[in-house]
């Protein structure tokens, strides 16, 4: 399933909201649409984040007006940057508006809104070259018969088609292997019930879903050969922000001595970020506490928290894979050496806009 793709001038998405019961095809003309889609997860997943940036950017470089006009380069910018801050976690949505904005900067005008559409299909194609090369490497980690754990959705609808620790299943599966995997339902909007387990079945991966709080008792009842999360954004020391409960999984998991790994491509690297302190949490309604899908089960007004991520201390990831392959700790240092190994410098991310 293609989550996002430009088609005559515009952008289509899976309504990802109204999965798995429903496939509805949203044709996104303006801005507005886009951001609607982005707050309201339709659009989701840090990577396809990515590309929602850099094709907004685009809608931007359209909305903007006249290029000839006074101020257009301002309008271009602020629109994109606008998008940038709906969600704040996944550093790969100021990433693809930033990576747009950089390749206008040098020409004219007149020349943006073609440029742009240029630059975000060519992220479009390298996020999708680097989820292949992602989930081959990580694929190497599966064994015959084992039984791995994931969290959230980081599969082909989380990105460009391909997928990352979602992937790396994938790939395992149309390798031969015959492995489980467990899903934890993540609450509270259910990306692993709903969209995990329906691309797991898509491709004839065993599976069980489980609530979250089972993660642990899996893991000392059940076995568990490994972790696979995606990330939203990785600090340059390797703390990664990742789906609510990556953190508790993580614990989990040091305690039953079970591998802990990330998946996730260098674009989800903040360079600007020296560890998770600095990474900026996106908090959202209490009512996806309360309730979901119209339904409420707590008392109408109950007080939340609701923080849609949390951060993985890099001391409990055993590597994260990437397009470069397998990056180990200490990771200041494998880190640093695969952003400079980029062909085009992460430090654009530097001075992203969230
Ligand atoms: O709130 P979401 O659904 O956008 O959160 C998504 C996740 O946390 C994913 O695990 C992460 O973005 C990696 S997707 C390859």
């Amino acid at each position: 399933m293609e989550p996002l793709l430009w088609v005559d001038e515009a952008l289509e998405i899976i309504d990802q909201s109204l999965l798995p019961d429903r496939i509805l095809t949203l044709r996104l003309e303006s801005l507005a649409a886009l951001r609607e889609a982005i707050a309201s997860l339709r659009l989701r997943g840090a990577p396809a984040l990515g590309l929602a940036g850099a094709w907004g950017t685009a809608l931007a470089c359209r909305e903007a007006g006249d290029p000839a006009a006074p101020g257009y380069e301002s309008r271009v910018r602020e629109l994109a940057e606008a998008l940038a801050r709906v969600r704040p976690t996944a550093v790969n949505l100021a990433w693809g508006v930033r990576q747009v904005l950089d390749t206008l900067e040098a020409a004219a005008p007149g020349d943006w809104p073609v440029l742009a559409v240029d630059c975000a299909a060519r992220l479009h194609a390298e996020d999708r070259a680097a989820g292949q090369a992602l989930c081959a490497a990580g694929a190497e980690l599966l064994r015959e018969g084992g039984r791995y754990l994931t969290h959230c959705n980081a599969g082909p609808l989380a990105t460009s088609g391909v997928g990352t620790a979602l992937g790396i299943f994938l790939e395992g599966r149309r390798r031969g292997l015959d492995f489980e995997v467990l899903v934890d339902e993540t609450r509270p909007l259910l990306q692993g019930a709903r969209l995990t387990t329906l691309e797991l079945r898509e491709a004839g991966v065993r599976h069980r879903l489980i609530t979250d709080s089972m993660a642990a008792f899996a893991m000392a009842r059940l076995g568990v050969d490994g972790v696979f999360i995606g990330a939203d954004r990785i600090a340059l020391n390797g703390d990664t922000a990742n789906k609510i409960g990556s953190y508790g999984l993580a614990l989990a998991a040091r305690a039953h001595g079970v591998p802990f790994h990330v998946a996730a491509p260098l674009s989800s690297v903040d360079s600007a970020c020296p560890n998770g302190a600095g990474i900026p949490i996106e908090e959202r309604d209490g009512a996806e506490v309360r309730g979901y899908a119209g339904l409420r089960w707590a008392p109408s007004g109950t007080p939340t928290w609701n923080p849609a991520f949390d951060v993985v201390p890099a001391e409990l990831i055993q590597d994260i894979v990437t397009e470069q392959g397998l990056l180990a700790a200490p990771f200041s240092r494998s880190i640093r050496d695969a952003l400079s190994r980029l062909r085009v410098p992460n430090s654009h991310r530097a001075r992203s806009t969230s």
